[in-house]
């Protein structure tokens, strides 16, 4: 495990485990962390040996949401240049994760407040403990919540949920994050790791380039029409079928029409 300025990760059998890590502040995003969380996208993020990333937390927290004292209040200190520099760090490692290469997993084991609703959103995937609590505490500090978490919540949940989460500050735990589907599902937490890896598993048997191009879409057409999707999606198979130099699309038809080695419908070819 490499560990440094509150971010800690270790790759392990293809999956690269990324986890906040300063359990003491109960791993609130202050600057060092946002730096640091770049960098180690940096190192990870076209390694051969990384098919997926997975985003936890050390300690009994996810991430208590942006540090009030280090991320606000001293970066607000040095003017406006201070606060426009710590945003730039923030949104801009959340931005990195949302388009990442990989496909990626928030695995939530406890806490989530706040911004730590953006690196949520920013994970293609989610998987909670049963006993995670999330919650939009802003409006308990009297500010609205910002940094595209109003947006995070409008996009993820039902317009009423999403009101009740952002006046009342109220909390919900894993279970009812997986039912108005914050996250995909949650465990037990002692049953945590062990889901998240075998998800991880599921992506890795899978052709990458599918699922790059794959997740970019679901992301992206939400905001086209149909025939601005329609166009997009034929484009961006075209690209694929140029970025994968397996040929992967020939190769899945072949095994299944010639080879007759397994179904589409039932699982992935083999790789
Ligand atoms: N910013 C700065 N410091 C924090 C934060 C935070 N978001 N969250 C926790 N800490 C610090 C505490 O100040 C404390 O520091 P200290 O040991 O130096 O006194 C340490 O982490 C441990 O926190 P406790 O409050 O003692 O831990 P506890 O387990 O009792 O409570 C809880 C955990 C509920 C997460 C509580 O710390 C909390 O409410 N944190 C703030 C959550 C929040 O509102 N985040 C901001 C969301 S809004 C946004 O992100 C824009």
């Amino acid at each position: 495990m490499i560990s440094k300025d509150g971010v800690s990760y270790r790759v392990e059998d293809r999956i690269a485990w990324v986890y906040f890590a300063r359990p003491e502040k109960r791993n609130a995003m202050n600057p060092a962390l946002n730096r640091r969380m770049a960098e180690v996208f940096d190192e990870l993020e076209f390694r051969d040996d990384v098919g997926v990333l997975v985003l936890g937390g050390e300690g009994n927290a996810w991430s208590a949401g942006m540090d009030l004292k280090e991320y606000f209040r001293e970066t607000e200190a040095q003017g406006l240049g201070g606060i426009r520099k710590s945003q730039r760090e923030s949104y801009g490692w959340f931005r990195r994760l949302r388009w990442f290469q990989k496909p990626t997993i928030a695995m939530v084991n406890g806490w989530c407040f706040g911004g730590g609703f953006g690196p949520l959103f920013a994970c293609d995937l989610a998987v909670a403990a049963d006993d995670a609590r999330f919650g939009l505490s802003e409006i308990n500090w009297g500010i609205l919540p910002g940094g595209g978490v109003t947006k995070v919540v409008v996009d993820l949940l039902p317009m009423r949920d999403a009101m009740w989460l952002t006046l009342t500050g109220d909390l919900i735990d894993g279970r009812q994050a997986a039912a108005c589907r914050l996250v995909n599902e949650s465990v037990p937490a002692d049953r945590l790791e062990a889901r998240v890896r075998e998800i991880a598993e599921l992506l890795l048997k899978k052709n990458p380039v599918a699922l790059k191009y794959a997740k970019d879409a679901v992301r992206r057409v939400g905001n086209l029409t149909y025939d601005e999707a329609e166009d997009y999606l034929v484009r961006m198979q075209e690209a694929a079928n140029f970025h994968d130099k397996s040929e992967g699309r020939k190769e899945g038809i072949r095994q299944f029409i010639d080879e007759k080695s397994y179904k589409p419908g039932l699982g992935s070819y083999d790789l």
